[in-house]
């Protein structure tokens, strides 16, 4: 394993401490809104993949959160529209006036929407944006990360480690686990394809593997299919929408024989690939962009009880940076995090 070039490690680390999240201040809802509560507050926090350890920090985080500032949580996983609308109607009835929301279907933001306001709840959208009629619903308070940012920075590593190799781009490819429908995850990929051409690698060999479910079976299905189609690759560069993706397709690249010596995969997210970067011997896996999961359950839940509480306008747009972490420095990065 070899080290990343310093200066980006320097950078990135700067990012991490001096910028995690920004608050957009000409994005805050507009008008003081009247109708804070001195009662006891109890939010939703409902995620659409609740086996995802970034989920998973994210509703410990709220939770440690609301421990402090004196509120309560309900943690949810609701995987499906229905489960959504339950779920909705179940946290009214136990007393919660508000909700933070990754909503397994980012077209359902006009019902969700709907559904809170006939019961009297604020709702602060996490990680992937409500649409209505193919257009981001910004009046809707989001928190989540600089999707395009983020994948240039893959794009930008996966290019910078390829070089560090020395491997020929004659017999190099690279695998791009889309999966388009969603907006964050279109954007995370597209901005790693862009940094790849930029820095002078050629489109021909940039190939699109999309994923119909957003697990690791889902992308190891999606790479299987291309590396059966591209046996000529020697060297691959693996990039995907979050760990997961590109976990699948590494896992997919071992079954063909390939390993850390002629695969690249950089991750996003940083948190679904601990036990994978503590494996006694590298794998395919480089590293993840590391985005803080606490810290976006921490905003998230803060604005949402300042909201139901003081009537606070909240930000309507907080986004998240992140810095690449490596078998050599996750430890230390995801124990500043609070992490490990
Ligand atoms: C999406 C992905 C998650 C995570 C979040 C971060 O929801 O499914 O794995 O990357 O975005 O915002």
């Amino acid at each position: 394993m070899r080290s990343i070039p310093w200066i980006f490690a320097l950078s990135a680390l700067l990012t991490l401490t001096t910028g995690c999240a920004r608050k957009d201040a000409t994005a805050s809802a507009a008008a003081t809104d009247h109708t804070s509560t001195n009662g006891p507050i109890k939010i939703g926090f409902l995620v659409k993949q609740p086996e995802e350890a970034w989920f998973q920090y994210e509703q410990k985080s709220a939770e440690e959160t609301g421990a402090k500032l004196g509120f309560s949580v309900i943690k949810l996983g609701t995987q499906d529209s229905e489960k959504v609308m339950r779920a909705i109607d179940n946290i009214a009835v136990d007393g919660a006036q508000g909700f933070v929301i990754c909503t397994p279907d980012v077209q359902l933001g006009p019902a969700i929407m709907t559904k809170a306001k006939q019961k009297g709840m604020k709702v602060v959208a996490i990680d992937d944006q409500f649409l209505w009629n193919g257009k981001f619903m910004a009046e809707v308070p989001y928190v989540g990360m600089s999707a395009s940012q983020i994948g240039q920075s893959v794009g930008e590593n996966l290019l910078a480690q390829m070089k560090q190799r020395g491997w020929s781009a004659d017999d190099t490819a690279a695998c791009v686990i889309t999966f388009e429908e969603l907006d964050t995850a279109r954007e995370r990929t597209d901005h790693a394809i862009a940094a790849l051409t930029a820095g002078g690698f050629s489109n021909a060999k940039i190939f699109k593997a999309p994923q119909k479910t957003t697990d690791i079976p889902g992308s190891f299905d999606a790479a299987s299919i291309l590396f059966t189609q591209h046996p000529e690759v020697k060297h691959w560069l693996i990039a995907g929408m979050n760990d997961n993706a590109v976990l699948g397709a590494v896992r997919a690249s071992e079954s063909r024989g390939f390993n850390a010596e002629n695969t690249i995969g950089i991750g996003i997210n940083g948190t679904d690939c601990i036990d994978e970067l503590r494996k006694p011997k590298a794998t395919g896996f480089y590293g993840s962009m590391f985005v803080s999961a606490p810290q976006e359950g921490r905003s998230a839940s803060e604005i949402l009880y300042h909201w139901i509480k003081e009537g606070t306008p909240p930000p309507l747009d907080t986004r998240t940076k992140a810095v690449l972490i490596t078998r050599e420095n996750f430890q230390d990065v995801l124990h500043k995090e609070g992490i490990l």
